[in-house]
């Protein structure tokens, strides 16, 4: 370990604006597994300056997607700016036009109101890639999904809400119910009474809303639990008002404050009945991503990557992360114990190794109990993310992928048709190489993280956060 050093992982945050329309055959180093024949959809910040501004934070920059198609043993990439009003706004003022997560668009354009109300709404989607009601989309951490085409990338236009769903600020981690064939997901509407609002969306595309939770001041979250009969949300005191949120003249995030006194409040709601099961307090953390979570007897088990405060959101400003600032804040895996009956919230360290961006056997075992958590960890401390791990919840052994220089994203975990074993498939990871400073996609076993192919991209990609792999393109066959 003491012989090992970061690299200028800076360069992971670098603006990209080269696309690549047509698909483009990757050369391959290994093999593929025969069997690998669906398509990994991811998006990211990709555009960090407009004009004589810079975006503030690594979570503003204008979302590209990338496109990863597998077939015959081969493998081709195309990436493509998402043509999202913040996108085309910038392109045709030279301008950032639309409030970001910690960045504001020039005052001159809309003055002191906050830009997070309508009708200045970012569609900037450069968080994750889903699958709505058969079509796919784009999110970020509003209201506004953006459809796109799954084979040419080309921008289709914002994904509707339909009423009684109106509000400005949501996540982009939906939940997928295998059983009952829905996303299900919650968006906050901002007001003189704000509310949460639990909602569900089937493969039909049919909406509904499964619960109206009112709320004071409500948290920040990035994502929530669901286990196969609940949704729960675990509100850290990350808040905010929203006369605040709409007139302090401060980009979103900035205008949340951190009250540790008001503890972690976790909130159980029944899927079927949108009852309000369960509340209980636990003591202060702050989480960016939820990992999975279980009906266990009476308990709620709910996993997540805990940081002791939210100090990782400042950690991540864009100027910090250039200048290779070593990162203090880790997140660890942690599992919550909720009661359902009332009574206190147990709490457990699963794992003390930094991880972030974590995925799971999603198909098999979201909800459900499960073994086997994979994510990006920091094996040289003060790192980015520099390594890939796997956790073994039931003997707590932490295995390791690491080349030095090397600084993956988060692993796809893609189960091999089949499967017996929960771990049976491969992790599909972007991953920079910042010496020679280039990208390529990295295929690993998911059981032993060995690995077994990297296709090489033509340019280095920035560092982004999420997608999902489509065995199968909604709508062209069954799910
Ligand atoms: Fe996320």
């Amino acid at each position: 370990m003491s012989s090992k050093t970061a690299f200028a992982f800076g360069a992971g945050f670098r603006s990209l604006t080269q696309e690549t329309e047509s698909p483009l055959p990757l050369p391959v180093r290994g093999a593929l597994p025969a069997w690998l024949t669906g398509t990994l959809l991811r998006t990211g910040p990709s555009k960090f300056e407009v004009g004589e501004r810079t975006y503030n934070h690594w979570f503003d920059g204008l979302a590209m997607l990338h496109r990863f198609a597998f077939g015959d043993g081969q493998v081709t990439y195309s990436s493509c700016f998402l043509q999202s009003n913040a996108f085309t706004a910038a392109m045709e003022t030279g301008k950032i036009s639309y409030g970001e997560f910690a960045t504001d668009p020039c005052r001159t354009l809309f003055g002191r109101v906050a830009a997070i109300f309508d009708p200045k709404l970012t569609a900037n989607c450069n968080v994750n890639v889903s699958d709505f009601g058969g079509e796919i989309v784009a999110l970020t951490e509003t209201t506004l999904p953006m459809r796109f085409a799954p084979d040419t990338l080309e921008t289709l236009g914002v994904f509707g809400y339909a009423p009684p769903l109106a509000g400005q600020v949501s996540n982009a981690h939906p939940h997928y119910d295998v059983a009952r064939k829905r996303h299900y997901s919650y968006m906050v509407a901002f007001g003189m009474e704000s509310r949460y609002l639990l909602f569900s969306i089937g493969d039909d595309g049919a909406q509904a809303q499964v619960a109206e939770l009112p709320v004071d001041r409500p948290a920040y979250m990035h994502s929530f639990a669901m286990s196969e009969n609940y949704l729960a949300l675990v509100e850290f005191p990350l808040t905010v008002s929203a006369l605040e949120l709409k007139f302090s003249g401060k980009p979103f995030i900035r205008n949340y404050r951190w009250q540790p006194e008001r503890g972690l409040k976790f909130t159980v709601v029944e899927k079927n009945s949108g009852r309000t099961v369960a509340t209980a307090l636990g003591e202060a953390a702050f989480a960016f991503h939820h990992v999975n979570a279980f009906e266990d007897g009476g308990d709620l088990v709910i996993d997540l990557i805990a940081y002791e405060n939210a100090e990782i959101i400042d950690a991540l400003y864009l100027a910090k992360l250039r200048a290779n600032t070593p990162l203090d804040a880790t997140g660890r895996l942690v599992r919550y114990r909720v009661p359902l009956v009332g009574g206190p919230v147990a709490r457990e360290t699963l794992a003390s190794v930094a991880l972030e961006l974590p995925r799971i056997n999603y198909k098999a075992h979201a909800g459900k109990p499960y073994r086997y958590v994979w994510g990006t960890g920091i094996e040289v401390k003060g790192d980015f993310l520099d390594s890939i791990l796997k956790v073994d919840i039931e003997t707590g052994t932490v295995a390791r992928w690491y080349e030095p220089g090397l600084y993956p994203g988060e692993p796809v975990f893609v189960p091999a048709p089949s499967a017996q074993a929960e771990d049976e498939g491969v992790l599909l990871s972007v991953v920079l190489d910042v010496v020679k400073d280039r990208s390529f996609l990295l295929v690993l076993d998911a059981r032993t993280l060995e690995e077994k192919a990297r296709a090489e991209a033509p340019h280095a990609i920035p560092f982004h956060f999420h997608g999902n792999y489509f065995a199968t393109i909604p709508g062209e066959t069954s799910r």
